[in-house]
C-alpha cells in the first residue's frame, strides 16, 4: 500500500496539499490525514477520489502519535510522501504570551515534526519527499515573533540537514519558506487578526503557495519560496546583519500597535 501522510490536513495548506494531490497521483492508494478537528477531516475525506485514514492526534502532546505509529507497524505501508503542516505560531512580546503557547509552539512546530519524520522514515522508499512547513520567519530573529520564528529556523535547518543525510536513499527534502498566506493562520496568531501593512501588502492565496511547493518538490529542490517580495526578504536576511533587521522589525510592529493607533 502506497501513502501520503499529511498533518494540519484540516485547514489552509494541509487542506490544499490533499486537494492538489488527489487530481493527479494514480499509483497512491490513501492518504493519512491528521488534526485535531476531525469532523473537518471527515469533510475533506468526503470530497477526495482516494481513500482517506483519518487520525485525531493533539500534536502538542507527546502520546498524541500512538495510534498512528501502530498503524504504520501494522500495515507496513509504502510512505510516499510525508507532508508537515501542522503548526501555528502566536504574535505577541514573550513576556506576554501564555505559558502554553510558548510551549505549545515549540512542540507542534518542531517536536512533533522531528518525531513523525523520525518514525515514517523507516517506511519511506527511493523516489519519495517529505515537505516540511518552516516560514519566511524562519529567515531572522522577529521580535513579537520570537518563539515562532525561532521554531521555523528550526524546522529550515533541520529540514536542510536531513536532506543531506537522506538524499542517497532517493529521498527529497523540500522546505516551504512562505510570507503570508490567506489561512486560518492568522485567526490563530493574533485573536484580533488586525490589518498590518505586512498582511495587505503581502498575502498570497493558498492555493498558488501549495502549487509552486508541489513544483518544488518534484524539482527536488531545497527550498520553496513563492513569489518576488518574499524572495527578496530572503536574500535580505543573507546581506543585512540581523541586528539592524531586527530593529526595522521592531520599529515596524510599533507603528502598527495598537497603542500608537
Ligand atoms: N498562513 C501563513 O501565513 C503561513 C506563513 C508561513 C508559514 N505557515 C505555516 O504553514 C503551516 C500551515 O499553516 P496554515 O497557514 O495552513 O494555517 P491553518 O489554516 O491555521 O492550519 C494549521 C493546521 O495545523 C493544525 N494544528 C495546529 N495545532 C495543532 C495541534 N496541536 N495538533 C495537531 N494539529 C494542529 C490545525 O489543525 P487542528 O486545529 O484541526 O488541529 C490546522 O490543520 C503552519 O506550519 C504554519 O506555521 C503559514
Amino acid at each position: 500500500m502506497r501513502i501520503i501522510i499529511i498533518t494540519g490536513a484540516s485547514s489552509g495548506m494541509g487542506r490544499e496539499f490533499a486537494r492538489q494531490l488527489d487530481g493527479y497521483l494514480e499509483h497512491i492508494d490513501e492518504f493519512w490525514l491528521i488534526a485535531r478537528r476531525t469532523d473537518r477531516l471527515h469533510e475533506l475525506a468526503k470530497e477526495l477520489k482516494k481513500d482517506c485514514r483519518i487520525f485525531q492526534c493533539d500534536l502538542s502532546q507527546r502520546s498524541s502519535m500512538v495510534e498512528l505509529i501502530q498503524e504504520l507497524e501494522t500495515k507496513k505501508p509504502k510512505v510516499k510522501m510525508l507532508i508537515n503542516c501542522a503548526g501555528y505560531g502566536k504574535t505577541g512580546k514573550f513576556e506576554k504570551l501564555n505559558y502554553q503557547d510558548v510551549t505549545g509552539m515549540i512542540d507542534v512546530n518542531c517536536r512533533a515534526l522531528s518525531a513523525l519524520t523520525y518514525s515514517v522514515l523507516s517506511y519511506m522508499c527511493s523516489n519519495s519527499r517529505i515537505i516540511n512547513l518552516a516560514s519566511v520567519a524562519a529567515f531572522m530573529p522577529q521580535p513579537e515573533f520570537s518563539v515562532y520564528a525561532a521554531s521555523k529556523s528550526y524546522v529550515l535547518s533541520f529540514s536542510r540537514a536531513l536532506r543531506k543525510e537522506i538524499d542517497d536513499r532517493g529521498i527529497w527534502v523540500t522546505t516551504i519558506c512562505p510570507g503570508p498566506v490567506n489561512t486560518e493562520f492568522f485567526d490563530v496568531a493574533d485573536k484580533k487578526n488586525k490589518e498590518s501593512w505586512y498582511k495587505s501588502k503581502f498575502m498570497v492565496r493558498c492555493e498558488d503557495v501549495v502549487n509552486r511547493a508541489l513544483y518544488d518538490s518534484l524539482k527536488k529542490r531545497d527550498i520553496s519560496i513563492y513569489g518576488i517580495p518574499m524572495k527578496c526578504m530572503y536574500v535580505l536576511s543573507k546581506v543585512f546583519p540581523h541586528r539592524i533587521l531586527t530593529k526595522i522589525i521592531h520599529k515596524l510592529n510599533m507603528y502598527n500597535s495598537d497603542e500608537n493607533v
